[in-house]
């Protein structure tokens, strides 16, 4: 938050929890970089003029060293830039370390467009609605080549990789239409690959999403692939099947076959689909085909989502069909309880 409410000149609005930090972290920096550049040539100068050659055979006078000086000028600038560290590692540990509890927007790049969908299936094309003072974490994915997500005004960007999960999280700070851009060189029309980022007040946004035409929500469709790819056949919830129940999975840890633990994560399922014999999980065989090819990102993400769903909250059991947005993701995942829920079966197709 800016608590002097300063909008630097030529920076971009801002619009973020962390746009005010990381303009004073580029402010202190360049003040710090033109305080040095000032003095050095002003000293050079000095210098110059001072101690230029006065006649033909003059010899400089030979100094042989001076330990106060060596030592201020090895403190000082190791003090400067440990403080610059801490400042850049500490905001850089911030801005990659999501919430648990924000509201989760799968994105997907694509030659050239970005593609938003949310968490209760609402999908927009290089547009981008968010709620004023929320949380919100973006995974994103890239169907092809490398893109680079950059909302400006909330000082964010992210490279956005084939083939593997990257987060982004931000709290919008304040309403209105900002710039979304890719900034990786993707492709001939890579400076077309821009769009919209709207900052929306909480009652707006929730009206918003009502506007949109809502498909099956993620895990919906999710909970379709896991039935049409025929994954239901041998994830079997009571763990009798040729693989593991992922009832109450996502979020543990997970022994595998060669002794490692795994935790379950969107990376860890996402592995696990596209690539099943890269960590077998402990007591099972390898038998499961790839999927790689026969699934989109998206459809990888919906899995993923379904997969997320079924595991029973305090109270309750079942896959959340419809969650609300903001409790989406909420909380850490269930305590890994024996306990298995015996409501499900007659909710989930077979
Ligand atoms: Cu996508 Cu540049």
């Amino acid at each position: 938050m800016n608590p002097f409410l300063i909008q630097i000149p030529f920076f971009p609005e801002q619009a973020s929890n962390f746009a005010f930090e990381i303009d004073l972290f580029y402010l202190f920096l360049f003040a710090l970089t033109a305080f040095f550049t000032v003095l050095i040539g002003v000293a050079a100068v000095y210098f110059l003029i001072k101690y230029r050659r006065r006649s033909q055979g003059e010899v400089p006078e030979q100094i042989e060293g001076h330990l106060k000086l060596e030592i201020a000028w090895t403190v000082i600038p190791f003090v400067i830039s440990m403080f610059i560290f801490a400042w850049g590692a500490k905001l850089y540990y911030q801005m990659y370390t999501p919430p648990t509890d924000a509201l989760e927007i799968f994105v997907t790049g694509k030659q050239w467009m970005w593609r938003a969908q949310h968490p209760d299936g609402q999908r927009e094309i290089n547009e981008l609605h968010v709620p004023l003072g929320r949380r919100v974490k973006l995974t994103m994915t890239s169907e092809d080549v490398i893109h680079s997500y950059y909302i400006p005004a909330f000082r964010t960007k992210t490279d956005v990789v084939p083939g593997r999960y990257t987060t982004s999280w931000f709290t919008p700070t304040k309403t209105g239409t900002y710039h979304l851009f890719c900034a990786e060189y993707c492709g001939t029309q890579h400076s077309g690959m821009i769009g919209k980022v709207i900052v929306l007040e909480y009652s707006d946004y929730q009206a918003w999403l009502r506007g949109v035409p809502r498909e099956k929500s993620p895990a919906e469709a999710g909970q379709q692939l896991f039935t049409s790819l025929a994954c239901s056949n041998c994830h079997l919830e009571d763990n009798s099947g040729r693989g593991p129940s992922l009832q109450n999975l996502f979020g543990t840890e997970v022994k595998l076959a060669n002794g490692a633990t795994v935790k379950a994560d969107e990376a860890y399922l996402r592995e696990s689909i596209l690539n099943p014999g890269a960590k077998t999980v402990a007591g099972y065989t390898n038998d499961m085909p790839t999927f790689q090819g026969l699934v989109t990102e998206e459809q990888v993400a919906m899995i993923i989502q379904y997969i997320k769903s079924i595991r029973p909250k305090q109270g309750e059991a079942g896959p959340t069909t419809s969650p609300a947005p903001a409790a989406q993701g909420v909380g850490r995942p269930a305590p890994t309880q024996a306990a298995k829920p015996a409501a499900p079966q007659g909710e989930q197709p077979r």
